[in-house]
């Protein structure tokens, strides 16, 4: 069945970005001039999602705010004849259908997903965190719906990793059967090194069943009253094939200041627009690194 719509939770607290995400909510952050939140998106429209859910909460109304017409401004730039600041204005709009559903209280990432039971409905669906944005052509979510449809089953987007960092991830234990993927059949949420079955870690991609509803619906909230997605998915791997897919491309953890940088200097380096401002601005630095050689 195809792939039509996307839930993205963005109703999170992002504290690692306090004090900024108590006025900015980190899903607008920009990586040079588009916020995170439209990387993703233009990803997701790419492999053919027509629909996008947005799990907001109360205090991030900025985010629709960002999705509706600002006619006053296009007004403006029409009159001045600025075509190119009209389609970039355009341009979020036009990539998808996009609603909203609301996270009251933050109570977890499997929490977020199942707020968009209704407007998901009984077909597959992606899910898509924007704090991990993946750099490739053709895009993540691409290659999983491919992967997906030759499957016909769930897809996780999983990423190998050096073993001394495992244990800051949620890892898969998996059988591998072909090329970049793996059958699932655990899935641990930072495990100490030791016991980690794999360095195989879960990246915020998803395609997923309906019926994870369901078991996120049964999964109770672990210790901090928080219903984790990887609790739910354990229990939907009881009834329905799961694989994670080793994605081609370059993932950068725009959920920490230091990640959106190195996220932020990789595609000044690789736009055309941008790319010979950002050398000279690595030059500049260059001295400062020398020195602390
Ligand atoms: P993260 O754990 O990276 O985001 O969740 P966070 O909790 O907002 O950030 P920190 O850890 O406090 O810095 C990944 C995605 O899931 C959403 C977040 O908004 C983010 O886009 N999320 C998380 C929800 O929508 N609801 C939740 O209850 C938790």
């Amino acid at each position: 069945m195809k792939i039509r719509k996307a839930v993205i939770p963005a109703a999170g607290l992002g504290t690692r970005f306090l004090p900024v995400s108590m006025s900015v909510p980190k899903e607008l952050l920009p990586i040079i001039d588009r916020p995170l939140l439209q990387y993703v998106i233009a990803e997701a429209a790419e492999a053919g999602v027509e629909e996008v859910i947005i799990v907001t909460s109360p205090g991030k109304e900025s985010i629709s705010g960002y999705f509706q017409p600002h006619s006053a401004l296009e007004q403006r730039l029409a009159a001045s004849g600025e075509t190119d600041l009209l389609a970039r204005v355009a341009e979020a709009g036009n990539l998808a259908k996009v609603s909203f559903v609301l996270q009251k209280e933050a109570l977890g990432l499997g929490h977020a997903v199942l707020m968009a039971k209704d407007a998901v409905g009984n077909e597959p669906f992606v899910v898509i965190l924007p704090d991990d944005i993946i750099a490739h052509s053709p895009g993540a979510i691409s290659q999983m719906v491919q992967v997906s449809e030759e499957l016909n089953a769930g897809v996780i987007a999983v990423e190998a990793v050096p073993w001394e960092v495992v244990h800051n991830y949620g890892v898969v234990d998996a059988t591998q059967v072909s090329d970049r993927v793996h059958k699932i059949k655990g899935l641990v949420e930072k495990p100490p090194r030791e016991q980690a079955p794999s360095n195989l870690t879960i990246v915020g991609r998803y395609i997923l069943p309906p019926q994870v509803f369901e078991a996120l619906e049964n999964t109770k909230p672990g210790a901090k009253g928080e219903i984790q997605l990887t609790d739910g998915l354990l229990a939907l791997l009881r009834g329905h094939e799961l694989y994670a897919y080793e994605f081609a491309g370059t993932r950068y953890d725009g959920g920490t200041p230091m990640g959106l940088l190195r996220a932020s200097l990789a595609f000044a380096l690789d736009r055309e627009d941008t790319s010979k401002e950002a050398v000279a601005l690595l030059r500049e630095f260059q001295y400062r690194i020398d020195l602390s050689a």
